[in-house]
């Protein structure tokens, strides 16, 4: 067996790579006032915890904290990476506290944002539920934010992405010869979103999917998915799916049919760091899918953990975009805030830390069956990650194992139900 996991490598291997980042969600409000309810707008009237110049718990990211990751971000990068950023810029605030052009503002900072970090590089977005007014509201036709999204992206994207993303929110894009992007708007299947919840196939996406992937197939290439809510089942609730259950049933089916021309699944929303792998109806691993953890800190007050800012770099195979490893990265806050500076650190290798070969689906599919074991030292590292190291000592047992190691195996409601049972959990 040719070993080729990259174990105990000190700097980033030289292979194909590209960055994944999320939920950047702004807080322009955020500054260090002396009464702490005041802190911050996403904190909705709570008094902030350990607020510093990078940010607190409660509150959303400041803009240092966001500009920190960017500049960190940048002095790692080597040429020809792309970037994928699954969405979500405006903060965690009331509606009466935004606008369309607040939201359309907050969008418009964070693409300059990035483009002066990154100026000659190419930025695959996909919307979050907040990039828009009143926030998951999104509509299946063309509105300002789409059109003002459509305008502020041209640097990146072609003509034809840019008409569907302006109509719908969606676009697909080569990214390099036989690699293929393909963003969804899996906010029209999003549950709060009133305006699209009795429609079959909301803006036709559904259709144009199966034949941008069919087309995809018939030219030979791969497609990487983005998209900021995820397929499937959410990790730290029983039984829910992210999206609306008859639309997961759907979108499970198409990337089954699908999975020999999808290379990887990327998605943002959680705010947490964590995985699934989609099996086909007899069990075989057939894609990987990832979720990344967020750059904002932000917690419920009564949420016991939360997670520290994040991003991530992706290793892939140059030949046939394969996953082979992810490079996680991270802030821990609370430090930054003691120091006053900012030292992104890699968190883990995904790798090393689980003792995988690469990320394809029958690596991921071992590693999710192994957390189903009593002993508990890889899910507990496993766990610990899903919070971003926010804290070791926080565990998840019983009820929350289950519910974690379901979501990362299943993403089908008959499959899904069965694990959920926990018969396998003692
Ligand atoms: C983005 O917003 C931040 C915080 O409000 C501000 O300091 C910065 O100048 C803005 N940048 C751009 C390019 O608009
Ligand atoms: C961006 O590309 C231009 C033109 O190819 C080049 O002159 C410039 O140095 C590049 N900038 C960076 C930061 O790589
Ligand atoms: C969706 O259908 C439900 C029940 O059939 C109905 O009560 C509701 O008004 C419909 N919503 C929209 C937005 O059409
Ligand atoms: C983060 O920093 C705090 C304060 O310095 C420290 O107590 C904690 O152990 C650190 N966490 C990690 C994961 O290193
Ligand atoms: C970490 O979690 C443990 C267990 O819940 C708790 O007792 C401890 O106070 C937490 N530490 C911090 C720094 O929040
Ligand atoms: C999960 O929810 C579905 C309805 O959405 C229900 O039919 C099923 O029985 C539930 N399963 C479990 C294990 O609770
Ligand atoms: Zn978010």
């Amino acid at each position: 067996v040719e070993l080729n996991c990259f174990c105990w490598t000190t700097s980033i291997p030289n292979l194909p790579e590209f960055w994944h980042i999320t939920d950047l969600h702004l807080d322009p409000s955020y500054h260090l006032a002396p009464d702490p309810t005041k802190v911050c707008y996403s904190s909705k009237g709570v008094p902030a915890t350990n607020p510093g110049l990078y940010g607190d718990f409660l509150c959303d990211s400041p803009y240092r904290l966001i500009e920190s990751a960017f500049t960190n971000m940048a002095s790692l990068t080597q040429p020809e990476d792309f970037i994928i950023w699954t969405g979500d810029s405006p903060p965690h605030v009331p509606p009466d506290e935004l606008s369309t052009d607040i939201v359309i503002q907050v969008i418009s900072n964070m693409t300059q944002t990035i483009r002066q970090h990154f100026p000659n590089m190419t930025v695959y977005p996909a919307v979050g539920n907040h990039d828009y007014w009143p926030q998951d509201q999104m509509p299946d036709s063309t509105n300002a934010i789409y059109k003002a999204a459509a305008q502020f992206w041209k640097p990146w994207l072609q003509a034809d992405a840019l008409l569907t993303l302006s109509q719908g929110g969606f676009y697909s894009q080569l990214a390099k010869p036989g690699l293929r992007v393909v963003s969804v708007n899996t906010i029209l299947y999003y549950g709060p979103d009133k305006v699209t919840r009795n429609m079959t196939d909301p803006a036709g996406q559904f259709e144009w999917l199966e034949k941008t992937l069919e087309r995809a197939a018939q030219n030979l290439e791969k497609v990487y998915i983005i998209a900021h809510v995820p397929v499937g089942y959410l990790p730290f609730v029983r039984n829910t799916t992210a999206i609306r259950k008859s639309h997961n049933e759907r979108l499970v089916t198409i990337f089954r049919k699908y999975s020999h021309v999808i290379a990887g699944h990327f998605y943002g929303h959680t705010h947490r760091d964590s995985i699934m792998v989609l099996q086909d109806k007899q069990g075989k691993p057939v894609n990987s899918l990832f979720v990344s953890p967020a750059v904002t800190p932000i917690k419920d007050a009564e949420q016991s953990y939360s997670n520290n800012p994040s991003f991530r770099m992706y290793l892939y195979n140059n030949k046939d975009y394969t996953m082979l490893d992810i490079w996680q990265y991270y802030l821990n806050l609370t430090e930054a805030n003691e120091k006053q500076r900012s030292d992104w650190r890699l968190e883990y290798v995904m790798t090393e830390a689980f003792g995988l070969i690469d990320l394809q689906p029958q690596s991921l599919l071992q590693l999710g069956l192994s957390f189903m074991l009593p002993q508990t030292k890889t899910f507990h590292k496993y766990f610990n990650h899903f919070m971003v190291s926010y804290n070791n000592s926080i565990t998840c047992d019983g009820g929350c194992k289950v519910s974690q190691v379901c979501s990362v195996l299943y993403l089908d409601q008959l499959s899904y139900s069965k694990c959920a049972k926990g018969a396998w959990e003692h």
